[in-house]
C-alpha cells in the first residue's frame, strides 16, 4: 500500500476539514489550537511533506531555510501571504498556495458592517448599553453619517474589492477605485478608475482597502493620504494592518478629520492598537472578516485541494510560489 502524505495541519480547523485531512493524508492536528513558536514551527516541519498553516504562522526566509528537504509544499488556509517570505520559499522549490474568493463574501460582509458601525457610531452604542450608561435619549444623540448615495472608495478592486463594491451598491454608493490596471468594463460595472490613490482618497467619503500587504503597499495610507481624505470622511481596513500607519490614523480621528474608522485587521495582532480602541470613533472587530462556518470549511477544502494537486502530480489551482 503507498504511504500518504504527512502532513502538518498547524491550527485547529472545522471539523468538517480536519476529516477529510484525516481520511487523505496522515495528518498532524492542533487539538489544542497552540500557536508555534518559529522554532516550533521548523521543529513539528522536520518529519512531514507538507504543511497548511493559517496567516498566524510566519515563515520567515530563517523558517524556510530550517524546512526539510522532503517539504514540498506550504498550503495556505489564507488568501492573503505576507506572513511568507515567498522569495525564500520559491528559491527552495518550495510550493506555495493561497485561498482566494471563497472569502470573499464574508470578508466583504465584514466591510461593510465596519463601515455601518464607525458610520452610525456602533462602537460608542454599545459600550454605552454595556456599560449601564445610557441615561438619556434626544433627537441630537448620537447622530452619525449616513452611507446611502455617498462614495465608496476602494483601493485594490480585486475578488473582495469586487464583491463589497456590490455591496456598497445596495446603498446607492457611487464606488469609485484605484488599481494598478482598470478593470474590463463588465467588472468595473460603472465604478470610477482613478489613476492614483490620491485621486481616489479625496473622492472617498468611505475608503476600504482591499489590496494585500506587499513591499509596495505596507503603509500606503499614512499621514499625507489621511489629510487629502475630505473631512469628515471613514476608512474601513479589512485587510491588513500594515497598510496603515496607526499613529497617523488616530491623530486623523482625534482631530475630527476623520469622522470615524471601521477596524478589523492592525498591525499588531492579536492585540490590535490600544490607543485605536480606545478612540469612541473607531469600531474594531478582531480579524474576523473570513471566520463564517461557511467560509472556514470552504477555505480548508480549497487548501485541501491544492495538496491534493501537488501530491497526484498536478499543478496547484492557486500556487502563488
Ligand atoms: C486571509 O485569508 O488572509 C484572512 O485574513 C484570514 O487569514
Amino acid at each position: 500500500m503507498v504511504s500518504k502524505p504527512r502532513l502538518l495541519v498547524t491550527r485547529k480547523l472545522s471539523p468538517e476539514v480536519e476529516e477529510r485531512a484525516a481520511h487523505d493524508y496522515d495528518a498532524i492536528f492542533n487539538p489544542d489550537d497552540q500557536v508555534f513558536t518559529s522554532s516550533e514551527l521548523v521543529a513539528a516541519c522536520q518529519q512531514v511533506d507538507a504543511v497548511l498553516p493559517c496567516h498566524s504562522e510566519m515563515f520567515t526566509a530563517n523558517v524556510i531555510a530550517a524546512l526539510p528537504e522532503r517539504l514540498r509544499v506550504i498550503a495556505n488556509h489564507s488568501v492573503g501571504v505576507d506572513h511568507i517570505d515567498l522569495s525564500a520559499a520559491a528559491a527552495r522549490g518550495i510550493i506555495v498556495t493561497n485561498t482566494p474568493d471563497v472569502l470573499s463574501d464574508a470578508t466583504a460582509e465584514i466591510a461593510i458592517l465596519c463601515m455601518l458601525g464607525a458610520a452610525r457610531r456602533g462602537a460608542e452604542g454599545n459600550r454605552l448599553l454595556r456599560e449601564n450608561r445610557w441615561a438619556s435619549w434626544s433627537p441630537s444623540f448620537m447622530v452619525g453619517r449616513q452611507v446611502t448615495g455617498k462614495r465608496f472608495g476602494i483601493l485594490g478592486m480585486g475578488r473582495v474589492g469586487q464583491v463589497a463594491a456590490a455591496r456598497a451598491r445596495g446603498f446607492d454608493m457611487e464606488i469609485h477605485y484605484h488599481n494598478r490596471q482598470r478593470l474590463p468594463p463588465d467588472q468595473e460595472e460603472g465604478a470610477i478608475w482613478h489613476e492614483t490613490i490620491e485621486s481616489l482618497v479625496a473622492a472617498s467619503d468611505v475608503l476600504s482597502l482591499h489590496c494585500p500587504a506587499t513591499p509596495d503597499t505596507i503603509g500606503v495610507i499614512d499621514a499625507e493620504r489621511l489629510d487629502l481624505m475630505p473631512r469628515g470622511a471613514i476608512l474601513v481596513n479589512t485587510a491588513r494592518g500594515s497598510l496603515v500607519d496607526e499613529d497617523a490614523l488616530c491623530d486623523a480621528l482625534q482631530s475630527g478629520h476623520l469622522f470615524a474608522a471601521g477596524l478589523d485587521v492592525f498591525r499588531t495582532e492579536p492585540g490590535g492598537n490600544l490607543r485605536l480602541s480606545a478612540l469612541e470613533n473607531v469600531f474594531v472587530l478582531p480579524h474576523i472578516g473570513s471566520a463564517t462556518f461557511e467560509t472556514r470549511i470552504a477555505m480548508g477544502f480549497r487548501a485541501l485541494d491544492n495538496l491534493d494537486a501537488v501530491f497526484a502530480g498536478c499543478d496547484a489551482p492557486d500556487r502563488v510560489a
